[in-house]
């Protein structure tokens, strides 16, 4: 990929799923590590392998099937990504963030997109579903944002506002969806780190003194250019593994790929009721 992104880019790979599905889908959803079956419940469905999508990231990533699904869920039509791609895979934050800018000129008007993150407040346990209310972009203030570059004026503006990344209608819909079905469902912030390595005990209590609630690797650019681009987001985080901050256990991708199993129902549930909800 060049440089930086370019509208033609986008349109580029706009052209080729619209070659491929006449569905207009107009959610959009991102499955993380170990969610990703919620995708095969979908009958009929079309299919999209990443390969086909010109500058389309793939996901090397044990975990992510690296395709689009394409069909209907609660009588919505979604795009389904099943596996996304991560910074720490090599990729700059800009081709993180190529995906949701073909979104944008699909026309989508909701996102939702979940994560595999660990715990940092110490009250959470594996196999907690976090509704996202912000987030700390670690690495965005550190430079590596994915709207850095030209601005592409047709889709959002050079200084967005970021003060309601997450959509507190669609937020007010999960707790709603949550409750119908007696989920817990805790309400934090997400902050993203750039990975691959997991956080040392320190890193965490200091995770933990500036406002996380959960820690990932991801979400944080694709939320950024959706909001950029006008997408309504709701973002899940699936609690993996416990928070490290004594250094009494250790972290492995096995073990969050585990707590899917458990993840998986409640996320399917609370995604279920909000796709129901939206109007
Ligand atoms: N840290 C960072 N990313 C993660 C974790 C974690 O503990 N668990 C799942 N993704």
């Amino acid at each position: 990929m060049s440089d930086f992104i370019t509208l033609e880019m986008i349109d580029r790979a706009v052209d080729v799923i619209r070659s491929k599905t006449s569905r207009k889908p107009e959610v959009g959803l991102i499955l993380g590590s170990g969610l990703g079956d919620l995708a095969d419940s979908i009958q009929p469905a079309d299919y999209i392998d990443y390969r086909e999508i010109p500058e389309w990231p793939r996901s090397t990533i044990m975990g992510h099937k690296g395709r689009l699904v394409i069909g209907e869920l609660e009588s919505k039509s979604v795009l389904i990504m099943q596996g996304r791609a991560h910074y720490y895979e090599g990729y700059p934050m800009h081709v993180v963030g190529f995906p949701i800018r073909v979104m944008i000129r699909l026309g989508i008007k909701y996102l939702i997109v979940t994560n595999a993150a660990g715990a940092v407040n110490p009250d959470y346990q594996p196999g907690d579903l976090m509704l996202i209310k912000d987030h700390l972009s670690l690495v965005g203030m550190c430079g590596l944002n994915p709207l850095r570059g030209p601005n592409i004026d047709e889709l959002g503006e050079r200084f967005p506002d970021m003060s309601q990344a997450y959509n507190p209608a669609l937020l007010k819909l999960a707790k709603e969806a949550a409750a119908e079905k007696g989920i817990q469902a805790r309400e934090g912030v997400y902050i993203c780190l750039s990975g691959p390595s997991f956080e040392t005990p320190a890193d965490l209590r200091f995770l933990r003194t500036i406002g996380a609630d959960a820690v990932g690797m991801s979400t944080v650019p694709e939320v950024i250019v959706a909001h950029h681009g006008g997408i309504k987001v709701l973002g899940i985080s699936g609690i993996s593994n416990k928070a490290n901050l004594d250094g009494s256990n250790v972290t492995t991708h096995e073990e969050v790929l585990e707590a899917g199993k458990v993840l998986v129902p409640k996320l399917d549930a609370i995604v279920r009721g909000v796709l129901r909800r939206i109007s």
